[in-house]
Protein backbone atom coordinates (compact mmCIF):
# COMPACT_ATOMS: atom_id res chain seq x y z
CA UNK A 1 0.00 0.00 0.00
CA UNK A 2 0.99 3.78 -0.25
CA UNK A 3 1.68 6.08 2.84
CA UNK A 4 3.33 9.35 2.83
CA UNK A 5 5.69 9.10 5.64
CA UNK A 6 8.30 11.89 7.55
CA UNK A 7 11.58 10.32 7.93
CA UNK A 8 13.25 14.15 8.90
CA UNK A 9 10.99 16.90 10.05
CA UNK A 10 9.66 19.26 7.75
CA UNK A 11 6.45 19.11 5.79
CA UNK A 12 8.99 19.79 2.46
CA UNK A 13 10.27 16.06 3.68
CA UNK A 14 7.17 14.15 3.22
CA UNK A 15 7.73 11.15 0.73
CA UNK A 16 5.04 8.64 -0.82
CA UNK A 17 6.35 4.85 0.60
CA UNK A 18 5.46 1.40 -0.37
CA UNK A 19 4.64 -0.70 2.72
CA UNK A 20 3.19 -4.27 3.45
CA UNK A 21 -0.55 -4.53 2.73
CA UNK A 22 -1.73 -4.98 6.48
CA UNK A 23 -3.77 -7.95 8.11
CA UNK A 24 -6.33 -7.81 10.69
CA UNK A 25 -5.49 -10.27 13.58
CA UNK A 26 -8.23 -11.39 15.88
CA UNK A 27 -9.77 -8.73 17.34
CA UNK A 28 -9.13 -6.47 13.96
CA UNK A 29 -10.56 -4.59 11.36
CA UNK A 30 -8.74 -3.83 8.47
CA UNK A 31 -9.83 -0.07 7.16
CA UNK A 32 -9.32 1.73 3.93
CA UNK A 33 -9.05 5.25 3.96
CA UNK A 34 -10.94 7.36 2.05
CA UNK A 35 -10.09 11.30 3.86
CA UNK A 36 -8.29 12.59 6.19
CA UNK A 37 -8.44 16.02 7.48
CA UNK A 38 -5.53 18.46 9.73
CA UNK A 39 -5.25 19.51 12.76
CA UNK A 40 -2.78 22.39 13.98
CA UNK A 41 -1.00 19.78 15.81
CA UNK A 42 -0.55 17.83 12.67
CA UNK A 43 1.61 20.87 11.46
CA UNK A 44 3.45 20.93 14.26
CA UNK A 45 4.72 17.65 14.65
CA UNK A 46 5.52 17.61 10.93
CA UNK A 47 7.96 20.61 11.32
CA UNK A 48 9.39 19.13 15.14
CA UNK A 49 7.75 21.63 17.18
CA UNK A 50 5.56 19.22 19.02
CA UNK A 51 7.79 18.12 21.90
CA UNK A 52 9.25 15.47 22.08
CA UNK A 53 8.93 13.92 18.94
CA UNK A 54 11.57 11.90 18.32
CA UNK A 55 10.35 8.12 16.63
CA UNK A 56 10.34 9.09 12.95
CA UNK A 57 9.57 8.08 10.21
CA UNK A 58 6.03 8.57 11.46
CA UNK A 59 2.79 8.55 8.86
CA UNK A 60 1.08 11.71 9.97
CA UNK A 61 -2.56 13.22 10.96
CA UNK A 62 -4.36 11.56 13.31
CA UNK A 63 -7.74 12.74 11.91
CA UNK A 64 -9.07 10.26 9.13
CA UNK A 65 -12.36 8.16 7.91
CA UNK A 66 -12.70 5.02 5.82
CA UNK A 67 -14.49 1.67 5.81
CA UNK A 68 -14.18 -1.80 7.40
CA UNK A 69 -13.09 -4.32 4.10
CA UNK A 70 -11.91 -6.77 5.78
CA UNK A 71 -12.44 -8.26 9.61
CA UNK A 72 -10.17 -10.77 11.99
CA UNK A 73 -11.68 -13.20 14.25
CA UNK A 74 -13.63 -12.68 17.00
CA UNK A 75 -14.62 -9.45 15.90
CA UNK A 76 -18.10 -8.76 16.91
CA UNK A 77 -19.60 -5.24 16.75
CA UNK A 78 -18.39 -4.24 13.58
CA UNK A 79 -18.87 -5.82 9.80
CA UNK A 80 -17.15 -5.15 6.35
CA UNK A 81 -18.97 -1.97 4.75
CA UNK A 82 -18.93 -0.21 8.10
CA UNK A 83 -17.50 3.50 7.54
CA UNK A 84 -15.35 4.53 10.75
CA UNK A 85 -12.96 7.14 12.10
CA UNK A 86 -9.82 5.51 14.41
CA UNK A 87 -9.81 7.09 18.10
CA UNK A 88 -7.03 9.82 18.72
CA UNK A 89 -6.16 7.86 21.60
CA UNK A 90 -6.55 4.29 20.76
CA UNK A 91 -6.36 2.96 24.42
CA UNK A 92 -8.12 5.51 26.08
CA UNK A 93 -11.82 4.04 26.27
CA UNK A 94 -13.22 5.38 29.09
CA UNK A 95 -12.49 7.33 32.34
CA UNK A 96 -9.52 10.10 33.44
CA UNK A 97 -6.39 8.01 31.96
CA UNK A 98 -4.96 7.53 35.24
CA UNK A 99 -2.71 4.42 33.06
CA UNK A 100 -0.90 4.91 30.34
CA UNK A 101 -4.47 4.86 28.12
CA UNK A 102 -2.69 8.33 27.00
CA UNK A 103 0.65 7.14 25.90
CA UNK A 104 -0.13 6.22 22.07
CA UNK A 105 -1.45 8.45 19.53
CA UNK A 106 -2.80 8.05 16.10
CA UNK A 107 -0.38 10.09 14.26
CA UNK A 108 2.21 10.09 16.48
CA UNK A 109 3.46 7.32 18.14
CA UNK A 110 0.62 5.25 16.46
CA UNK A 111 0.79 5.30 12.69
CA UNK A 112 -1.99 8.08 11.43
CA UNK A 113 -4.24 8.70 8.50
CA UNK A 114 -2.32 9.51 5.07
CA UNK A 115 -2.08 5.75 4.12
CA UNK A 116 -3.82 3.48 2.18
CA UNK A 117 -4.94 1.20 4.70
CA UNK A 118 -5.08 0.71 8.87
CA UNK A 119 -5.28 -2.06 11.11
CA UNK A 120 -7.12 -1.42 14.17
CA UNK A 121 -8.61 -2.92 17.32
CA UNK A 122 -11.92 -3.13 17.32
CA UNK A 123 -12.16 -1.04 19.73
CA UNK A 124 -9.75 1.71 18.71
CA UNK A 125 -12.59 2.81 15.64
CA UNK A 126 -16.24 4.24 15.52
CA UNK A 127 -18.69 4.07 13.58
CA UNK A 128 -19.36 7.33 11.44
CA UNK A 129 -23.06 8.70 11.37
CA UNK A 130 -24.78 8.10 7.76
CA UNK A 131 -25.14 11.53 6.50
CA UNK A 132 -21.62 12.33 6.87
CA UNK A 133 -19.56 11.88 3.98
CA UNK A 134 -16.05 10.75 4.18
CA UNK A 135 -14.26 13.56 4.48
CA UNK A 136 -17.00 15.03 7.18
CA UNK A 137 -16.40 12.20 9.09
CA UNK A 138 -12.66 12.86 9.40
CA UNK A 139 -13.46 15.62 10.95
CA UNK A 140 -13.83 14.53 14.36
CA UNK A 141 -10.99 12.25 15.73
CA UNK A 142 -9.33 15.26 17.29
CA UNK A 143 -11.22 18.18 16.71
CA UNK A 144 -14.53 17.41 17.17
CA UNK A 145 -13.73 15.58 20.08
CA UNK A 146 -12.24 18.15 22.09
CA UNK A 147 -14.43 20.72 21.34
CA UNK A 148 -17.01 18.05 22.19
CA UNK A 149 -15.24 17.44 25.58
CA UNK A 150 -14.82 21.02 26.63
CA UNK A 151 -18.55 21.60 26.27
CA UNK A 152 -20.00 18.02 27.54
CA UNK A 153 -17.78 16.87 30.01
CA UNK A 154 -18.26 19.89 32.92
CA UNK A 155 -19.41 19.18 35.84
CA UNK A 156 -21.99 21.99 35.54
CA UNK A 157 -24.34 23.46 33.03
CA UNK A 158 -22.06 25.97 31.38
CA UNK A 159 -22.49 24.73 28.02
CA UNK A 160 -26.20 25.63 28.18
CA UNK A 161 -25.46 29.35 29.06
CA UNK A 162 -23.37 31.95 27.47
CA UNK A 163 -20.64 30.19 25.88
CA UNK A 164 -17.06 32.25 24.14
CA UNK A 165 -15.32 30.54 21.84
CA UNK A 166 -12.54 32.10 20.36
CA UNK A 167 -11.36 32.21 16.45
CA UNK A 168 -12.48 30.44 13.55
CA UNK A 169 -10.30 27.87 13.08
CA UNK A 170 -11.36 23.40 13.76
CA UNK A 171 -12.12 23.42 17.16
CA UNK A 172 -13.90 26.65 17.62
CA UNK A 173 -16.40 25.92 14.82
CA UNK A 174 -17.29 22.35 16.42
CA UNK A 175 -17.64 23.90 19.54
CA UNK A 176 -20.09 26.42 17.67
CA UNK A 177 -21.98 23.91 16.62
CA UNK A 178 -22.02 21.32 19.56
CA UNK A 179 -22.91 24.47 21.59
CA UNK A 180 -25.82 26.24 19.53
CA UNK A 181 -26.98 22.61 19.16
CA UNK A 182 -27.24 22.21 23.22
CA UNK A 183 -29.01 25.72 23.23
CA UNK A 184 -26.09 28.40 24.42
CA UNK A 185 -25.80 31.74 23.59
CA UNK A 186 -22.82 31.66 21.36
CA UNK A 187 -20.13 34.46 21.20
CA UNK A 188 -17.19 34.00 18.44
CA UNK A 189 -13.50 35.87 18.16
CA UNK A 190 -12.36 36.90 15.40
CA UNK A 191 -9.45 38.28 13.15
CA UNK A 192 -11.43 38.55 10.66
CA UNK A 193 -15.11 40.65 10.30
CA UNK A 194 -15.96 38.29 6.76
CA UNK A 195 -15.18 35.27 9.32
CA UNK A 196 -17.13 36.39 11.95
CA UNK A 197 -20.17 37.02 9.54
CA UNK A 198 -19.91 33.49 8.44
CA UNK A 199 -19.67 32.29 12.17
CA UNK A 200 -23.26 34.30 12.38
CA UNK A 201 -24.69 32.18 9.40
CA UNK A 202 -23.75 29.49 11.66
CA UNK A 203 -26.00 30.62 14.28
CA UNK A 204 -23.47 32.74 16.52
CA UNK A 205 -25.37 35.38 18.26
CA UNK A 206 -22.39 37.67 18.53
CA UNK A 207 -19.07 38.19 16.91
CA UNK A 208 -16.05 39.93 18.01
CA UNK A 209 -13.34 40.79 16.30
CA UNK A 210 -10.34 40.51 18.60
CA UNK A 211 -8.03 42.89 16.69
CA UNK A 212 -9.96 45.87 15.91
CA UNK A 213 -11.33 45.43 20.02
CA UNK A 214 -8.76 44.25 21.57
CA UNK A 215 -10.32 44.22 25.36
CA UNK A 216 -12.34 41.85 23.95
CA UNK A 217 -12.87 40.31 27.54
CA UNK A 218 -14.32 43.23 28.56
CA UNK A 219 -16.95 43.16 25.28
CA UNK A 220 -17.92 40.13 25.82
CA UNK A 221 -18.99 40.47 29.58
CA UNK A 222 -20.60 43.80 28.39
CA UNK A 223 -23.24 41.12 25.82
CA UNK A 224 -24.09 39.29 28.91
CA UNK A 225 -25.18 42.81 30.74
CA UNK A 226 -22.23 42.54 33.13
CA UNK A 227 -22.96 39.20 33.99
CA UNK A 228 -19.72 37.42 32.15
CA UNK A 229 -19.92 34.17 30.15
CA UNK A 230 -20.61 30.92 31.63
CA UNK A 231 -17.58 29.11 29.45
CA UNK A 232 -14.41 30.33 27.06
CA UNK A 233 -13.33 27.33 24.64
CA UNK A 234 -10.10 28.82 25.09
CA UNK A 235 -7.32 28.13 21.94
CA UNK A 236 -5.07 30.72 22.52
CA UNK A 237 -2.87 30.51 25.70
CA UNK A 238 -0.60 33.66 26.55
CA UNK A 239 -2.21 35.79 24.13
CA UNK A 240 -6.21 35.20 25.25
CA UNK A 241 -5.99 34.05 28.50
CA UNK A 242 -6.11 37.55 30.42
CA UNK A 243 -9.00 38.23 28.22
CA UNK A 244 -10.44 35.07 28.85
CA UNK A 245 -10.42 35.65 32.48
CA UNK A 246 -12.20 39.73 32.13
CA UNK A 247 -14.93 37.83 30.07
CA UNK A 248 -15.53 34.70 32.67
CA UNK A 249 -18.53 34.81 34.68
CA UNK A 250 -17.96 34.52 38.40
CA UNK A 251 -18.01 30.74 39.02
CA UNK A 252 -17.54 30.29 35.69
CA UNK A 253 -15.16 27.48 33.18
CA UNK A 254 -12.84 28.25 31.06
CA UNK A 255 -11.82 24.93 28.57
CA UNK A 256 -7.82 24.92 28.43
CA UNK A 257 -7.19 23.68 25.48
CA UNK A 258 -4.36 24.92 22.72
CA UNK A 259 -1.92 27.66 22.64
CA UNK A 260 -1.78 29.59 19.40
CA UNK A 261 -0.29 32.61 20.99
CA UNK A 262 1.83 30.88 23.48
CA UNK A 263 1.91 28.47 26.05
CA UNK A 264 4.11 30.67 28.79
CA UNK A 265 2.79 33.24 31.42
CA UNK A 266 2.31 34.77 34.44
CA UNK A 267 -0.56 34.21 35.86
CA UNK A 268 -1.95 35.82 39.64
CA UNK A 269 -3.44 33.58 41.62
CA UNK A 270 -6.15 36.42 42.21
CA UNK A 271 -7.43 36.23 38.46
CA UNK A 272 -9.08 32.51 40.57
CA UNK A 273 -9.77 33.83 43.30
CA UNK A 274 -11.66 36.96 42.31
CA UNK A 275 -13.69 35.11 39.28
CA UNK A 276 -13.85 31.65 41.03
CA UNK A 277 -13.25 30.66 37.77
CA UNK A 278 -13.18 26.67 36.89
CA UNK A 279 -9.82 25.92 34.46
CA UNK A 280 -10.32 22.41 32.84
CA UNK A 281 -7.28 21.38 31.03
CA UNK A 282 -8.49 19.39 28.27
CA UNK A 283 -6.74 16.45 26.52
CA UNK A 284 -8.99 15.65 23.23
CA UNK A 285 -10.88 12.97 25.03
CA UNK A 286 -11.99 8.90 25.04
CA UNK A 287 -14.05 6.47 23.41
CA UNK A 288 -16.79 6.91 25.29
CA UNK A 289 -16.98 10.42 24.56
CA UNK A 290 -16.21 9.72 20.98
CA UNK A 291 -19.21 8.02 21.01
CA UNK A 292 -21.27 10.22 22.69
CA UNK A 293 -20.33 12.78 19.99
CA UNK A 294 -21.15 11.25 17.32
CA UNK A 295 -24.75 10.01 18.84
CA UNK A 296 -25.08 13.68 19.36
CA UNK A 297 -23.98 15.04 15.51
CA UNK A 298 -26.63 12.05 14.28
CA UNK A 299 -29.37 13.29 16.42
CA UNK A 300 -29.03 16.90 15.40
CA UNK A 301 -27.93 16.20 12.20
CA UNK A 302 -24.79 18.22 12.39
CA UNK A 303 -22.24 18.73 9.35
CA UNK A 304 -18.58 19.65 9.75
CA UNK A 305 -17.66 22.87 8.01
CA UNK A 306 -14.86 22.45 5.42
CA UNK A 307 -13.44 24.89 4.07
CA UNK A 308 -10.90 23.27 1.68
CA UNK A 309 -10.21 19.93 0.36
CA UNK A 310 -7.18 18.75 -1.00
CA UNK A 311 -6.02 15.52 -3.07
CA UNK A 312 -3.63 13.13 -1.40
CA UNK A 313 -0.98 14.41 -3.90
CA UNK A 314 -0.96 17.03 -2.30
CA UNK A 315 -1.44 16.50 1.71
CA UNK A 316 1.78 18.55 2.41
CA UNK A 317 0.08 21.90 1.32
CA UNK A 318 -3.67 21.05 3.56
CA UNK A 319 -0.74 21.02 6.53
CA UNK A 320 1.43 24.21 5.23
CA UNK A 321 -2.31 25.87 5.17
CA UNK A 322 -2.66 25.30 8.12
CA UNK A 323 -0.44 27.44 10.24
CA UNK A 324 -1.54 29.97 7.53
CA UNK A 325 -4.67 30.74 9.43
CA UNK A 326 -6.95 31.31 6.51
CA UNK A 327 -9.12 28.46 6.64
CA UNK A 328 -13.02 28.92 8.73
CA UNK A 329 -13.20 25.17 10.22
CA UNK A 330 -11.52 22.45 8.63
CA UNK A 331 -8.84 21.60 5.89
CA UNK A 332 -9.70 17.70 4.44
CA UNK A 333 -7.68 15.31 2.36
CA UNK A 334 -9.97 13.36 -0.12
CA UNK A 335 -7.83 9.82 -1.28
N1 LIG B 1 -5.87 20.11 24.11
C1 LIG B 1 -6.32 19.40 23.10
O1 LIG B 1 -6.79 18.28 23.26
C2 LIG B 1 -6.29 20.00 21.73
C3 LIG B 1 -6.96 19.37 20.68
C4 LIG B 1 -7.02 20.00 19.43
C5 LIG B 1 -6.36 21.22 19.26
N2 LIG B 1 -5.67 21.75 20.30
C6 LIG B 1 -5.01 23.05 20.16
O2 LIG B 1 -6.03 24.02 19.99
C7 LIG B 1 -5.58 25.05 19.14
C8 LIG B 1 -6.54 25.19 17.96
O3 LIG B 1 -6.44 24.03 17.18
P1 LIG B 1 -7.17 23.96 15.76
O4 LIG B 1 -6.78 22.67 15.13
O5 LIG B 1 -8.62 24.31 15.91
O6 LIG B 1 -6.40 25.14 15.04
P2 LIG B 1 -6.74 25.91 13.73
O7 LIG B 1 -7.82 25.25 12.95
O8 LIG B 1 -5.44 26.14 13.06
O9 LIG B 1 -7.32 27.32 14.28
C9 LIG B 1 -6.67 28.51 13.99
C10 LIG B 1 -7.57 29.69 14.28
O10 LIG B 1 -7.44 30.11 15.64
C11 LIG B 1 -7.50 31.52 15.71
N3 LIG B 1 -6.29 32.04 16.35
C12 LIG B 1 -5.02 31.83 15.98
N4 LIG B 1 -4.17 32.49 16.79
C13 LIG B 1 -4.95 33.12 17.69
C14 LIG B 1 -4.68 33.97 18.76
N5 LIG B 1 -3.42 34.30 19.11
N6 LIG B 1 -5.73 34.47 19.47
C15 LIG B 1 -7.00 34.11 19.13
N7 LIG B 1 -7.31 33.31 18.12
C16 LIG B 1 -6.29 32.84 17.41
C17 LIG B 1 -7.60 32.06 14.30
O11 LIG B 1 -8.97 32.36 14.05
P3 LIG B 1 -9.37 33.65 13.17
O12 LIG B 1 -8.75 33.40 11.82
O13 LIG B 1 -10.85 33.63 13.18
O14 LIG B 1 -8.78 34.84 13.86
C18 LIG B 1 -7.12 30.89 13.46
O15 LIG B 1 -7.71 30.85 12.19
C19 LIG B 1 -4.15 24.67 18.77
O16 LIG B 1 -3.26 25.28 19.69
C20 LIG B 1 -4.12 23.18 18.94
O17 LIG B 1 -2.82 22.67 19.16
C21 LIG B 1 -5.62 21.17 21.52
Amino acid sequence: MKALELAEFGIDKLRTVTLDDPQPEAGQVLVKFKAASVNYRDFMIAEGMFAPVEDLPVIPLSDGAGEVVAIGEAVSELQVGDRVTPLFFPRWLSGDALGDERSVSTGLEAPGCLREYGVFDESAVVKVPGHLSAEEGACFPCAGLTAWSALATNPDQSSKGVVLVLGTGGVSIFALQFAKAMGATVIVTSSSDEKLAHARELGADHGINYQSTPEWGPAAKKLTDGRGVDLVVEIGGTSTLPQSFKAIRRGGHIAIIGALGGAQMDLSVYELIMTNAHLHGIGVGNRTGHEAMMSFVDQNRISPVIHQTYSFADAAAAMRDIAKGGHFGKLCIRF
